[in-house]
């Protein structure tokens, strides 16, 4: 049966720990400076609706490394962009390549994707979700901390795809959420009352500075993020005071600061705090590389 990862969800929390423990484990191997291949003869086919630089350049340098091969589309390049459904790009895709990793505006893009595919497909982003990018910060957070769980993320910021798959991680290991962002700007209702029901501890404030005194990270993303352009000016009101800054990293004394980048510097955080001492943003981005070398090993059955 071939597995899927749109979501945190999709993994039980023995998966999403090996995934942690495999992304160190190649991680070591490269830092080695040995050579890892077993995915020659392999193709990744990446199709995406919108741009990126970490998701896509560590998913193809991931698999190259691994000694693969890779097929990048934009919809505007396919038949997609005339017409064709995603369904039958979906079968079609499936037939020439092993793998596929998706950025989509709609995460039901994605579903109808997967649903129709007969090889293991990955979100690399969508509106509602974006569990790859989660799955590498707990591998930082692992690194700094030296635990998976027991620590406590603080949120300050817009609760969309990156909040909403801290929570969904919160449905699996017993990490603590805190959402703080502006009324109107809350993650999805069904995600926070799904991870709830879990027993879940994830708490929504409309504060920037609730519950962060004793925060083990600080993370926040965009104000506006892709496909929200013309919500910009009324965004930037809305999200002025959720700005991290040096007076609010002061507030949480043993907090490290994350961000999933790109980040609008003097939007959601100052210069002084993401390239602050307390900020782990590079290490952040580079373990997107190994934890997808990971996600995919996992997704093809083969043990790093
Ligand atoms: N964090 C992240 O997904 O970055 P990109 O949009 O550059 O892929
Ligand atoms: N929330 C952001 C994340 C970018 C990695 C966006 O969807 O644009």
């Amino acid at each position: 049966m071939k597995r899927n990862l749109l979501s945190v969800l999709d993994l039980t929390k023995e998966e999403i720990e090996r995934l942690v423990r495999d992304a160190i484990t190649l991680k070591k191997r490269q830092k080695a400076g040995l050579v890892y291949q077993p995915l020659r003869g392999k193709v990744l086919g990446m199709l995406f609706e919108k741009p990126s630089t970490r998701t896509r350049v560590s998913f193809e340098a991931g698999f190259y490394q691994m000694g693969g091969g890779v097929i990048f589309m934009s919809p505007r390049e396919t038949q997609l962009g005339r017409g064709e459904t995603i369904e039958d790009t979906a079968r079609v895709l499936s037939r020439y390549v092993d793998i596929a990793v998706l950025r989509v505006f709609s995460h039901e893009t994605l579903e109808r994707f997967a649903q129709n595919a007969t090889i293991p497909v990955i979100n690399g982003l969508s509106d509602l979700l974006h569990p790859c990018q989660i799955l590498s910060d707990l591998l930082t957070i692992y690194e700094k901390l030296g635990k998976m769980e027991g620590f406590k993320v603080v949120f300050v910021g817009d609760g969309n795809n990156v909040a909403n798959s801290w929570i969904n991680l919160a449905a699996r290991l017993n990490v603590e959420v805190v959402v703080n962002c502006p009324k109107g700007y809350e993650p999805l209702h069904e995600i926070v009352d799904g991870a709830r029901a879990q027993g879940a501890r994830v708490y929504i404030n409309n504060e920037p500075d609730a519950g962060i005194e004793d925060a083990d990270v600080i993370y926040t993303d965009v104000w506006c993020s892709m496909g929200q352009e013309e919500e910009k000016e009324e965004r930037l009101k809305a999200f002025r005071v959720f700005q991290v800054n040096e007076e609010l990293m002061e507030k949480a004394p043993k907090a490290y600061f994350m961000h999933c980048l790109p980040a609008h510097r003097g939007e959601e955080v100052t210069d002084g705090v993401i390239d602050g001492p307390r900020s782990l943003v590079w290490d952040e981005a580079e373990n997107r590389l190994h934890m997808q070398k990971a996600i995919i090993l996992f997704l093809l059955g083969i043990e790093p």
